[in-house]
């Protein structure tokens, strides 16, 4: 029998019969590394055809576990292949409110020891919404974050992972699809998931700045992951249910270039 190389290549969802169910683009693999690696590739090919034409590649990045194997794989790639990536500016998702960038839990933290500290992304290229501004400062800093990324052009590609709760970014149960980046309340589940790392709930930070629906869904591709048995259920109903706000990975049913990469 002839093995199909699974890829991540988009296809529109539901067209097949193996697939009728599926209102979300979705391709399921049988180990996080496999997946990882032909996603780490999809971003470094982009990254070097830009850089082929002499442009930016602006990348929008995410934190937490669900991207760590990616990170690993694009760092290789760097090494192993000299591909350099002076040519990318970067947009993270979110940071906690209020926390320090050398806190160990920050993820400015997050992204130079897991991606930015082994590659050559120059310094002013990176852009990460700042939990430490202070609380009056924290609408004009959204609003120039957002007015940044139509500067460079949009975001070219944009990693995801999915809270158990279905956020994307930090964009809990309820946010609007035309929000855009902002101060959001962490709700309860995502506190509780967080509070290992921090040692216990009352250390994680309740508030987040993030980007929003909005600025997420104006990507032009998207690559959502979620690994493992505990996000089954919420990837069940970010493929299947019919769009609601209570269900924010819903929203991405109707981007066209949006793929659900699973394990
Ligand atoms: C992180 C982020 C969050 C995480 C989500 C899943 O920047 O925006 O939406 O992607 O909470 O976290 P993990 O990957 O740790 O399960």
């Amino acid at each position: 029998m002839k093995m199909i190389k699974k890829n991540l290549k988009y296809q529109s969802p539901g067209i097949n019969e193996e697939n009728r169910y599926e209102k979300l683009h979705t391709v399921t693999f049988d180990n996080s590394q496999e997946a990882s690696i032909l996603i780490a590739r999809e971003i470094c090919d982009l990254v070097k055809s830009k850089q082929e034409k002499k442009k930016n590649c602006v990348i929008g990045f995410a934190t937490g576990s669900s991207p760590t194997k990616v990170y690993q794989e694009i760092i290789k790639i760097h090494n192993d292949e000299s591909l350099s990536f002076n040519n990318v500016i970067t947009f993270n998702l979110d940071e906690y409110f209020p926390i320090e960038k050398d806190d160990n839990n920050s993820y400015h933290n997050f992204m130079k020891e897991n991606l930015f500290d082994h590659i050559d992304i120059p310094k002013e290229n990176i852009n990460i919404p700042s939990g430490d501004i202070s609380e009056k400062d924290i609408t004009k800093f959204c609003s120039n974050y957002e007015k940044k990324i139509e500067k460079y052009g949009g975001i070219d590609i944009q990693l995801l992972g999915i809270g158990r709760t279905g956020h994307i970014g930090f964009n809990e149960p309820g946010s609007h699809f035309n929000s855009t980046t902002r101060l959001i309340t962490l709700d309860h589940t995502t506190r509780f998931d967080a509070s290992k790392s921090f040692n216990g709930i009352e250390n994680v930070p309740s508030k987040a700045i993030t980007m929003g629906i909005r600025t997420i869904f104006n990507s032009k591709r998207i690559i959502m992951m979620a690994w493992g048995i505990q996000k089954g259920l919420i990837v069940k109903k970010s493929v299947e249910n019919n769009i609601t706000s209570l269900i924010p990975t819903t929203y991405l049913q109707n981007h066209k270039n949006t793929t659900l990469v699973s394990r």
